[in-house]
């Protein structure tokens, strides 16, 4: 860092950060679902990956369910932003449930792909989380000819029928660095493997770690807000530790230990894209309690993209009194 600066110490907020087109247009739904059809409404999965919005949620009147069994029949369904399987839609369907989608229409463009190359023959090598929501969903398309891999060592063992037919999907929320050594791996392994148009992980998982590259150097500690099941918020502590630079992701001000502040004059703050900016604004009132005064707004790249409702929805809204 520029050592002819004072010893302030100062809070440095990242642009973008926090919400995705996506997250907003998955909360809405639910929003708007309660007022408009009425309490319950039930959610299969935490609607997206944020302790807060689900439990603000709960209060408003939404069940979450780990499982569409857990939803009686002929109730109304809310499916999470990290989409869902062709298995759990005919689960839906066999207990009449009355059904909201709120995938991300990001993921829903993966599952197109993945029915798209399965259609046409190839074996589907899908990046990403094992353990993750948004993995199971896009699985559950092909499932009889995806593997999924979650580092570049693991693709030494995959075996595939016809190495010169094989394709590959990423998760949305990965890491742009190690997606990128993970399908130079798929590449070496299968020289004919063919990808997606345009590359799966989305703008703002993207922009999100970009706006962490461009800033970590002129930090001393990196502090994501978001739940620990977020794992763009994962990835954001991780591209901010690859850098050198120590980070801790936090659910909010009372996860911070005061020890990391010892010793540190420069934080920079961004948020995973699904926690909401009040608890960025809990951290950096934390913080300026500490005594970092000064709390400046870095603008990486600007970002202003939007999604519209599903058609559920705006047809409720239309046919409301
Ligand atoms: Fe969609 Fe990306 Fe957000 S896939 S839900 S825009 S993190």
């Amino acid at each position: 860092r520029d050592g002819s600066e004072s010893s302030e110490k100062r809070v440095l907020l990242l642009k973008p950060r926090g919400f995705c087109a996506g997250v907003v247009r998955a909360i809405d739904i639910v929003k708007i679902a309660l007022e408009t059809f009425g309490a319950p409404i039930y959610v299969r999965k935490e609607i997206v990956h944020n302790r807060f919005v689900v439990n603000e949620l709960a209060e408003k009147g939404a069940i979450f369910v780990d499982e569409i069994d857990q939803v009686p029949e002929g109730m109304r369904v809310i499916y999470s932003a990290h989409g869902v399987s062709p298995a759990v839609r005919q689960h839906s369907k066999d207990l009449n449930l009355k059904v909201i989608d709120a995938t991300c229409p990001l993921v829903t463009k993966v599952h197109v792909e993945a029915v798209k190359f399965a259609k046409q023959g190839y074996s589907l090598v899908l990046v990403g989380h094992r353990d993750h929501d948004e993995i199971e969903g896009t699985f559950g398309e092909a499932p009889d000819v995806t593997q999924i891999v979650s580092s570049a060592k693991e693709v030494e063992n995959l075996k595939v029928p016809d190495p010169n037919r094989v394709a590959y999907l990423t998760q949305t929320t990965l890491s742009l660095d190690e997606a990128r050594d993970i399908i130079h791996a798929l590449k070496e392994k299968f020289p004919n493997i063919i990808g997606p148009h345009s590359q799966d992980i989305c703008y703002a998982t993207e922009n999100r770690q970009t706006a962490v590259k461009n800033v970590a150097h002129n930090a001393d500690l990196v502090l994501v807000v978001g739940s620990n099941n977020s794992s763009n918020s994962n990835r954001l502590v991780e591209v901010s530790r690859n850098l050198g630079t120590n980070g801790y992701l936090i659910d909010n001000s009372e996860a911070i230990d005061p020890a990391w502040l010892e010793t540190v004059s420069t934080v920079a703050i961004t948020a995973g894209a699904s926690a909401p900016e009040i608890l960025v604004e809990d951290v950096v009132n934390y913080l300026r309690q500490k005594g970092f005064g000064s709390v400046e707004e870095v603008e990486v790249m600007p970002e202003n993209v939007r999604f519209g409702l599903p058609p559920e929805i705006v047809q409720a809204i239309a046919s409301a009194p």
